[in-house]
């Protein structure tokens, strides 16, 4: 795959976004994930470069990133939810569209089962077992790129909405509430969190903690999260939202994981 295939793979994906267009524009929700989905093909570009993936990995990587949510859209247009639990799995949605649109037809069979699998494991709690290394950089390139973006997409609705009155800001999730123990303890002992178990805004905002102390995979996702000032961000937000010490020392452990670059920056 060369910077070529990419050339021609975001021709033909922007293609597909333009039919949901109407009068020239996105509905507002899909304009959302084509934001999300450019910030995630740069993060993919940046953790290829820090990790130094030699050019064809980055490449799919790269494409993998693109087409990651491709699903999205169809999923709205047909479902009106990004739920995935009331409508469709969207990375199985999105991996058989990519496939059926024939647009990694010109790629090696090789390239494009990396592509198709990592768009399909992008949301899994865990990357299968045995995949080849090409496919193992892809998904895990993916699956940080996005969670990077998450952590800037939670820090925009913190700015752009009303959630200290407003809770459907945060899909009426308690706002000023005590974290669950069930998932203070599994972010401790490293394991992931169970959904069912998220009661307060607290819980939804320790599970990207979660995500700081054992779910991102590449060194240079732990240095951009750090860079950003994500964990700072948590914490401070954490404290307008309960007083629970357990917190702070759930904050302190991603710290260590990220590289200690925040750690001294407690406030
Ligand atoms: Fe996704």
């Amino acid at each position: 795959m060369t910077r070529d295939d990419i050339g021609r793979i975001s021709a033909l994906y922007d293609a597909y976004v333009d039919t949901f267009r109407t009068d020239g524009s996105l509905p507002d929700l899909m304009a959302l994930k084509r934001t999300h989905t450019d910030n995630v093909v740069a993060n993919a570009r940046a953790i290829a470069a820090g990790e130094g993936f030699d050019a064809r990995t980055a490449a799919v990587s790269e494409v993998a990133a693109l087409l990651h949510d491709t699903g999205r859209y169809e999923q709205l247009r047909r479902y009106n939810t990004f739920r995935d639990s009331d409508s469709v799995d969207h990375a199985v949605f999105s991996h058989d569209i990519v496939r059926d649109q024939g647009w990694l037809d010109g790629c090696s069979p090789v390239e494009r089962k990396a592509v198709l699998d990592a768009v399909l494991f992008h949301n899994r709690r865990d990357v299968p077992d045995g995949l080849d290394a090409l496919t193992l950089a892809a998904a895990h390139t993916v699956r940080d790129a996005d969670k990077l973006d998450i952590f800037r997409v939670l820090e925009e609705r913190v700015a752009t909405t009303d959630w200290r009155n407003d809770c459907a800001a945060f899909w009426n999730l308690p706002v000023k509430a005590a974290p669950n123990a069930a998932v203070l303890a599994a972010i401790r002992e490293q394991r992931p969190v169970d959904y069912q178990n998220i009661r307060t805004l607290a819980d939804f905002v320790l599970i990207q903690v979660g995500w700081m102390v054992s779910g991102l995979f590449y060194a240079t996702t732990r240095r951009l999260t750090a860079e950003r000032g994500h964990l700072e961000f948590r914490r401070r937000f954490l404290h307008e939202l309960a007083d629970d010490p357990a917190m702070d020392e759930l904050c302190d452990l991603a710290a260590e994981r990220l590289g200690n670059l925040q750690s001294t920056a407690r406030m």
